[in-house]
């Protein structure tokens, strides 16, 4: 069974929509098997981000992500990469479609709102980062 990776990143968990956005998430159907708040090391965010290293956003992201805290959570279903993601909406709000989380709750390209993994292996990479398997439940 596929999962995947999902943050409520700092902006949305200051603004208290961690729930609105969890609720969005599993009203795609997708299962909520582990979620825990932390505050991210920068170690953490460097690895997370590892992709975007040259990227010229890379040290902004990286203090954005670690400046409060975030609501890690796995999802998991058929699809729930994709699924997870469509919900999500475009990484830039103001091109985000109407009804999806960035839309409705994302202030900028970088303070928006929420987290999922980009692929099934992207997905696998960053829950081990997040969660130790016996974190992960499975009903
Ligand atoms: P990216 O993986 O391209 O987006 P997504 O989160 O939709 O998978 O980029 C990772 C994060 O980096 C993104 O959520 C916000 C930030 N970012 C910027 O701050 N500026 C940018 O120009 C881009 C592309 C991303
Ligand atoms: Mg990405």
């Amino acid at each position: 069974m596929e999962r995947t990776l999902v943050l409520v990143k700092p902006d949305a968990v200051e603004k208290g929509y961690t729930g609105a956005i969890l609720a969005r998430l599993e009203a795609t159907g997708a299962k909520l098997v582990a979620a825990k708040m932390l505050q991210i090391p920068k170690a953490l965010a460097e690895k997370h981000y590892e992709a975007h290293k040259a990227k010229p956003f890379f040290p902004s992201v990286v203090g954005f992500i670690t400046s409060g805290p975030v609501v890690a959570a796995v999802f998991e279903g058929q699809d729930v990469v994709a699924k997870v993601r469509k919900a999500m909406g475009a990484t830039n709000p103001a091109n985000a479609e109407p009804g999806t989380i960035r839309k409705d709750f994302a202030e900028s390209i970088e303070r928006n709102a929420v987290h999922g993994s980009d692929s099934p292996d992207s997905a696998m990479v960053e829950v081990a980062l997040y969660f130790k398997p016996e974190e992960i439940v499975s009903y």
